[in-house]
């Protein structure tokens, strides 16, 4: 029969064996049997593991099946910026390929607000610089940003708000604006003329891009 001085001296082995505290939930003194009390110890660790892993993955299943939705729901517009101007397309380039004098063309926008799209109508004006080269021009005024329109007669786009007249490449030609109508990256892919339809800033000798 072991004494107590024996079951005090086991429990103490038993902790400094295993390190868990749970061991000192068996009752030494009462069970003389200490390897049958180790066990019972070790089957009621095992379960709890057993139990609290079952939980952490039961807690990651709901997590990741109703916060991975969330997530990409809320990170959406900003991937979405991340992912830059799309191209919209103009028209056919053969369209173009003779054209004495600039084109106003209307082009469906697709522009993203938050978690909304919104697809609007915007005029382009397909002209060409003096090289030749076909090129597609915003049509808002690089002054206080009224649209400007070309008048064939006078050979020239004039703006209605405080005058400002551009030539049929864009140059500035004379008034208040303090630049030439903003150049539009554009591209022939496949035979379509297509272009990047961009904002900037105002009233500025300079083209910088609003973001
Ligand atoms: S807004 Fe065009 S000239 Fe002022």
């Amino acid at each position: 029969m072991s004494t107590s001085a024996d079951n005090i001296s086991a429990k103490h082995l038993a902790e400094s064996i295993s390190g868990a505290q749970s061991f000192t939930d068996c009752d030494f003194s009462q069970n003389s049997d200490c390897g049958a009390c180790l066990k019972q110890e070790a089957a009621q660790v095992s379960r709890r593991a057993f139990f609290a892993s079952m939980l952490g993955a039961c807690a990651g299943a709901i997590a990741s099946v109703i916060g991975l939705p969330i997530l990409r729901y809320v990170l959406y517009p900003v991937q979405n910026a991340a992912k830059g101007q799309k191209w919209t397309l103009i028209g056919d380039a053969q369209e173009f390929e003779n054209i004495a004098a600039p084109v106003t063309k209307t082009i469906a926008l697709v522009q993203r607000d938050g978690w909304r799209e919104v697809v609007s109508e915007q005029a382009v004006f397909v002209t060409r610089s003096d090289a030749g080269q076909l090129r597609v021009l915003s049509p808002i005024c690089p002054h206080l940003g009224c649209s400007v329109s070309w008048h064939d007669k006078q050979n020239k786009f004039i703006c209605p708000c405080h005058g400002g007249q551009f030539s049929a490449d864009g140059s500035r030609i004379s008034g208040p604006p303090p630049r030439g109508l903003d150049v539009l990256d554009a591209e022939v892919k496949d035979g379509k003329l297509q272009v990047q339809f961009q904002y900037f800033k105002p009233n500025v000798p300079d083209r910088q891009l609003l973001s």
